[in-house]
């Protein structure tokens, strides 16, 4: 089955969050799986130029598209090469200061309009079965295939459209609609109109023959209305064609025992490069050397979603019961700056790393005793299935994929053997105060806190479950 993924990032060439990982690992794992899988992605700049052995497939006034392969990978990677849209350096979707570039929706709109004519015929070669658009930026390519299915009165592909996080909606003025090209008719509330704007992710949820998100409990609540974010009406009707799917962990990028970023590879049968890992941290980041000070740890983006505030309310327990703190992230200036306060005022117990370091990441969730992932939702959620896989215990709330991940610490948990770190459920200091109280106290048992790891290192989160259930759904809806 010809799959082709629609998407704006992908590991290793371009990544600003876990879509990225997703991008890089699913369709691998598809590729093993024997399905005939491609990606389409957009020619910002790292992939324009990063892809290997490009040749040319197609070309028109507007773009040329060129197919090369994802380094590292067989897999084959379509790339629009459309300069005037997508020759821009850093972040793929708003400018040096942050702002969301006015002319998105032509960049995204491109994305899906040159998806839907890969389902048609574009690549003489290749003509894809199932259109898998990921998030807002490939929501387009759904209604295009059923525009394309409208005028010639024919299926042309199924289309699944993936939520990997329903709070970025790629809504735009009404006044866009004109420059889509899409049919009069699709501008309506039984269409991609929300609020009198124009929604790409709301195509892609309306016109999409399936719909899946990141986990079993966030397609749960973004049936409701408190995460719904204005969809959850359109989700509830839809509830028959909506399926969570939990993400996996790739593990030839995350596994301690052949990290190429960590300088100390260690596995659940020889943990002593952990506690390397963790005193070149420490040394590092200019913290107190102390192997015995529980180090916890944030790879995150600095986001509301993220739960910062709740870090800040729990780091002065952290301090106070001799523990320390790690943060790397980029973000909101306001939690850059509380963060970086945070760590001028205890120098010895915490650190801020501000910016993007794919190394770093690596190093601090393999150094690490905890991840701390309170967010306030989240989709799926990577960094702490990575803390499972690294024996680095992950901090979390319990909600979306967190709540599907991790187990907490409770007695009855530890003495069934299926404890995996500490989950709290109240979104307040409370809430993570008592779920940082809980991991001091199990540090402080030693041997349970390494059965707790060992537990946790065996977890399986590799990609072929989720690839034989995505498998499953083209099926249902193959052309
Ligand atoms: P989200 O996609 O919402 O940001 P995920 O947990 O799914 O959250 O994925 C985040 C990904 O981005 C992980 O691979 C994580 O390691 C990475 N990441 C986040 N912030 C940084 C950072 N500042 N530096 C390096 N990697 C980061
Ligand atoms: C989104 C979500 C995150 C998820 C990732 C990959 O960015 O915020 O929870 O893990 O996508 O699906």
């Amino acid at each position: 089955m010809r799959v082709l993924h629609v998407c704006s990032e992908i590991y290793p060439l371009l990544k600003t969050g876990g879509l990225a990982d997703v991008a890089g690992a699913l369709p691998v794992a598809q590729l093993r799986a024997g399905l005939d899988v491609r990606v389409l992605v957009p020619g910002f700049p790292a992939l324009r130029n990063g892809m290997l052995d490009q040749v040319l497939v197609a070309e028109s006034g507007a773009f040329r598209l060129y197919r090369g392969v994802l380094p590292g990978t067989t897999l084959p990677v379509y790339v629009i090469d459309a300069p005037g849209l997508y020759d821009r350096p850093g972040n793929p979707y708003a400018d040096a200061g942050h702002t969301a570039y006015p002319d998105n929706y032509r960049r995204f709109a491109l994305l899906g309009w040159v998806a839907a004519q890969l389902a048609q015929g574009l690549d003489p070669a290749w003509r894809a079965a199932i259109v898998h658009a990921h998030d807002w930026h490939a929501g387009l390519a759904p209604a295009y295939v059923k525009a394309a299915e409208q005028a010639a009165g024919k299926r042309i592909a199924g289309t699944v459209q993936t939520v990997h996080n329903l709070a970025y909606q790629g809504n735009f003025p009404a006044q866009v609609f004109g420059e889509l090209h899409l049919p009069s008719h699709f501008y309506a509330a039984d269409g991609l109109e929300f609020y009198g704007m124009v929604s790409f992710l709301k195509a892609g949820l309306y016109y999409a023959d399936k719909l899946t998100t990141v986990s079993p409990t966030y397609a749960r609540e973004i049936q409701g209305s408190e995460q719904g974010c204005g969809f959850d009406g359109l989700l509830r009707q839809r509830a028959g064609d909506l399926a969570g799917i939990l993400n996996g962990v790739d593990d030839t990028v995350w596994n301690p025992t052949l990290d190429p970023f960590i300088a100390h590879p260690y596995s659940l049968h020889n943990m002593a490069g952990k506690h390397q890992g963790k005193t070149a941290l420490q040394q590092e980041a200019g913290l107190a050397v102390q192997d015995r000070a529980p180090l916890f740890c944030i790879v995150s983006r600095l986001t509301e979603q993220k739960g910062l505030h709740l870090v800040l309310d729990a780091l002065p327990g952290i301090v106070a019961r001799g523990g320390q703190l790690m943060v790397l992230g980029a973000g909101d200036s306001a939690f850059e700056a509380q963060l970086s306060a945070a760590a001028a005022a205890h120098p010895a117990s915490v650190a801020v790393h501000l910016g993007y370091d794919e190394q770093l990441a690596h190093r601090l969730i393999a150094g690490a005793d905890v991840i701390m992932v309170p967010s306030r939702f989240e989709p799926c959620g990577l960094t702490q299935l990575y803390g499972l896989k690294y024996g680095t215990l992950p901090l979390v709330r319990r909600v979306g994929g967190l709540a599907d991940t991790v187990v907490d610490a409770s007695l009855e948990h530890l003495d069934e053997q299926v404890a995996s770190g500490f989950v709290f459920d109240n979104f307040d200091a409370a809430g993570i105060d008592a779920a940082v109280r809980r991991a001091f106290a199990l540090y402080k048992r030693r041997s349970e806190w390494e059965d707790v790891q060992a537990y946790a290192m065996q977890q399986q989160f590799g990609w072929d479950a989720a690839a034989a259930q995505y498998g499953a759904l083209y099926q249902q809806i193959a052309a």
